[in-house]
């Protein structure tokens, strides 16, 4: 029997029950009598809190709450690549399906195709062992890239029974495993991961390779690591979301995860239009083929933005415990910021700095935190590069969010507004940019460029300090 909960009271994204119903802390729940998805994020003996992804607008105090045991998480299967979604997974084509144009609330869909067939190759035979994160067949998901199906990272065992290859929907059982414990268990190639826990790993590395992005200022004078992190903070106008454009399309990593966060609805549409479009120089396919899109305009509920960050860092994790190089562009942070901002307001939490919350900083950081090159549970080597837009008022870049972001990134794109006046492109001012990776990388540049590069590099540095001054 689900757990359930009556609403008491309602403020804007923000649902109270009275009392302790039972619900765990982050436990996905279903809010009134349009069963509208939420989240628990509060839980004391007189007080349940669940901030709610979609409008509350005629929600009522009475309305039950429905536990679903389970915390937030993503649909992790083939079919996540060339496809946009809302901040919770839910693929934008099939809302628009059930609910036309504007998004209805407590729609219903699956986060993925569960009918479309895979073309399906196992890797594995009866009678192997397997350990959590195991690769139990290849899927190729389209032209550009090849899902690795895995055993999530709780299993282990021996294969019973494979299924012979063949075209199998993502729900369909692949292979039947004998746990440890003696029990079987039946497994499709689906898995679920809550949003806000990292996926686990064997061992993180140092920065020791470029992700190369294509932009010459960026990879010659402020190179930014695959598995770091670097923010672009920037006026309106000056070219955060081009340069993000420029990084997914030019830059060698494989997986592209863009995160449109509480950018103006027209603003994303030009996004999402523009990506559809693009093709990578690489393959000449379609750059969606190796790109997902998740897209929260700022007419979105600020709460389904706040989980968008955490979703797509998710998918990222998922595709590099395949062994792929995954880039996240992040547009922009501080509209994520703002969205706790009012999550926190609504609260009543005391506020700090300019209002935002006190645990701002620590947000930042357990985001950035979650990039990085690694050694995957299966073997497998993979990265998750972090890109975050900062877009302060004014272009002031002593507001909290861009030195907080400061804080917790190693590599500073500083975009400016008069280079962007004088239209050059990218507009980023070498005084106030700076990269941290670039003594870890001086053995990379050492070996596949020049020896005497970063000589040469500082010297240029040198050269435009001196012009400054
Ligand atoms: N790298 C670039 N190359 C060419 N044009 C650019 C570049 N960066 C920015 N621009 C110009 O500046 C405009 C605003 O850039 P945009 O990325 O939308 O700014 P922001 O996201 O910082 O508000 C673009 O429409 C384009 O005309
Ligand atoms: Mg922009």
């Amino acid at each position: 029997m689900a757990k359930t909960g009556v609403i008491y009271g309602i403020n804007g994204p923000i649902v109270h029950i009275k009392g302790d119903v039972g619900f765990e802390m982050h436990e996905m729940v279903y809010v009134g009598k349009d069963n509208l998805v939420g989240e628990v994020i509060g839980l004391a003996s007189d007080d349940t809190i669940i901030e709610v992804y979609e409008e509350t607008t005629g929600m009522k105090p009475g309305e039950i709450v429905t536990g679903t045991g389970a915390p937030v998480s993503v649909t992790l299967a083939p079919g996540i690549l060339n496809n946009i979604f809302d901040g919770i997974e839910r693929p934008l084509s099939e809302i628009a399906k059930e609910g036309g144009a504007y998004i209805g609330r407590g729609v219903n869909v699956d986060s993925l195709d569960t009918q479309k067939l895979w073309e399906t190759h196992m890797t594995v035979k009866a009678g192997d062992r397997l350990y959590p994160g195991s690769i139990i067949a290849e899927v190729p998901e389209t032209p550009a890239i090849t899902h690795k199906v895995m055993l999530p990272p709780d299993l282990e065992g021996y294969v019973i029974d494979v299924a012979a290859d063949g075209r199998y929907t993502i729900n369909d059982t692949i292979l039947t495993l004998q746990l440890l414990d003696g029990t079987e268990k039946k497994l499709s190639m689906t898995q679920k991961w809550p949003i806000r826990v990292p996926r686990p790993t064997a061992k993180r590395y140092p920065a020791s390779v470029p992700l190369i992005t294509g932009q010459r200022i960026m990879d010659t004078m402020f190179p930014l690591a695959k598995g770091g992190t670097a923010a672009i903070p920037g006026g309106f106008g000056t070219g955060k979301t081009m340069s993000q454009h420029q990084i997914a399309k030019w830059s060698d990593a494989d997986v592209i995860i863009y995160i449109g966060c509480g950018e103006r609805g027209n603003e994303m549409t030009q996004v999402l239009e523009e990506f559809s479009e693009l093709i990578d120089p690489k393959s000449g396919n379609p750059l969606m083929d190796r790109t997902t899109l998740i897209a929260n305009t700022s007419n979105m509920p600020v709460a389904a933005r706040e989980a968008s960050l955490y979703s797509g860092l998710t998918l990222a994790e998922y595709y590099r415990d395949m062994g792929y190089d995954v880039a996240i562009m992040a547009d922009s942070t501080s509209r994520w910021a703002e969205a706790l901002r009012e999550l926190s307001g609504r609260l009543e939490e005391m506020p700090a700095e300019e209002g935002f919350p006190a645990y701002l900083a620590s947000r930042l950081s357990a985001f950035y935190e979650r990039a990085g090159m690694m050694q995957n549970l299966n073997g497998t080597e993979g990265s998750v590069t972090i890109i975050g837009a900062v877009s302060p008022q004014g272009g002031d870049f002593s507001e909290p969010v861009t030195q907080n972001t400061k804080r917790f990134v190693r590599c500073f794109w500083g975009l400016d507004k008069s280079l962007a006046y004088a239209r050059h492109y990218p507009a980023i001012q070498w005084l106030t940019s700076y990269s941290e990776y670039l003594t870890d990388l001086a053995p990379w540049y050492n070996d596949h460029v020049n020896p005497k590069f970063v000589d040469y590099r500082n010297r240029l540095m040198y050269l435009l300090n001196q012009e400054a001054a």
